[in-house]
């Protein structure tokens, strides 16, 4: 993989620019009126449920689908009508990438780096860092499916491209073919390229973005870092005390306990107050056992796209109809 080429506008045009963008399916909107700024260098994750968008807009970005309003820009050009200037600045990995499937793997990623002008030796470089360099004579059609997907990630990493997109990169891949993975995003983004990734792995878009945006409904509901999503939305802190340490109704009577519910050998205690709940307990039986789970990205998600959802307003609507 060769190095991004620092460009004389690196740093005053944002690697990506989406104005007002939507796109409709027959009446389905989705993708629903969307701004995003994207900065060169930023790792950032798009996150919302099954059909919310995620991959239309990532598609639109990439100049594979035009926006019906609005407009997007990538390096300050607009990628569509197909902008070949773009090409070798981006590295694409869609949701049902295509392959030259008669090919062995090495046949097939040399291929895809003589379009784009590569050197060979980033061929095997890229093979080995998507742990496929054993794989390299084997037929593209006889690789299994999460095999497809790292050679899926290979095409769109070969020609060492400015700005990554990769639509549900880990979905298929083992746990430890996805840590694997995390560690050559990583180091990609170290090299100061721009990633923009999609993922329903809540973990894994904690541990690696920059920023994250929520899609719902072709909707961006938020954007921001994820620790300040926490922070901001975070649910409750929950502290699982071993059963017959102290009953529900103790627990809830705590100073700081918000909820309580006995769970999988636990009393989980839901608090704002983790430190005051700690020395109560402290007091009350010891902290031996007690275990403390903070609230992370997955509980702001779960709790953001359900206030979102279809489901979310059709229930509110039907209790507003119960109560009038
Ligand atoms: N070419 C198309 N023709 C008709 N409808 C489409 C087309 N592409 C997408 N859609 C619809 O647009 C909506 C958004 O689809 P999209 O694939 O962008 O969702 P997504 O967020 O990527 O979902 P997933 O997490 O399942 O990949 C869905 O309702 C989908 O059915
Ligand atoms: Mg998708």
């Amino acid at each position: 993989m060769t190095s991004p080429s620092p460009s004389t506008d690196a740093v005053a045009v944002p690697a990506v620019a989406v104005d007002a963008v939507t796109k409709t399916y027959g009446d389905r909107k989705a993708v629903d009126g969307v701004s995003l700024t994207i900065r060169r260098g930023e790792f950032f994750g798009l996150l919302g449920p099954n059909g919310a968008g995620k991959s239309t807009l990532v598609e639109i970005m990439e100049g594979l689908r035009k926006a019906e309003s609005g407009s997007v820009a990538v390096f300050g050009e607009s990628p569509w009508p197909r902008n070949t200037a773009l090409l070798p600045r981006m590295g694409v990995q869609t949701q049902s990438s295509a392959f030259f499937v008669r090919q062995t793997v090495h046949e097939h990623l040399r291929t895809v780096a003589a379009l784009f002008g590569a050197p060979s030796k980033a061929v095997d470089e890229t093979l080995e860092a998507v742990g496929l360099g054993q794989m390299r004579d084997i037929r593209v059609d006889n690789l299994s499916g999460g095999q497809r997907q790292r050679l899926a990630i290979a095409s769109a990493l070969v020609h060492g491209p400015e700005l990554i997109f990769l639509d549900e990169p880990t979905a298929a891949l083992d746990p430890e073919g996805r840590r694997d993975l995390w560690e050559v995003l990583r180091d990609l983004k170290a090299e100061g390229r721009t990633i923009v990734y999609t993922t329903h792995h809540l973990d894994e878009a904690e541990a690696l973005c920059d920023r994250v945006g929520i899609l719902v409904a072709g909707r961006l509901v938020v954007t921001d870092e994820p620790q300040h999503l926490i922070n901001t939305f975070g649910a409750s802190s929950r502290l699982l005390v071993p059963l017959g340490r102290i009953d529900e109704d103790q627990a809830r009577e705590l100073p700081g306990v918000d909820g309580v519910m006995v769970q999988g050998g636990h009393l989980v205690l839901e608090t704002r107050a983790t430190g005051q709940v700690l020395s109560a307990l402290d007091a009350r039986g010891g902290l031996d056992g007690v275990q403390t789970r903070t609230p992370s990205l997955e509980d702001v998600y779960l709790e953001l796209t359900a206030r979102q959802s279809p489901l979310a307003s059709q229930h509110a609507s039907n209790n507003q109809e119960q109560q009038a």
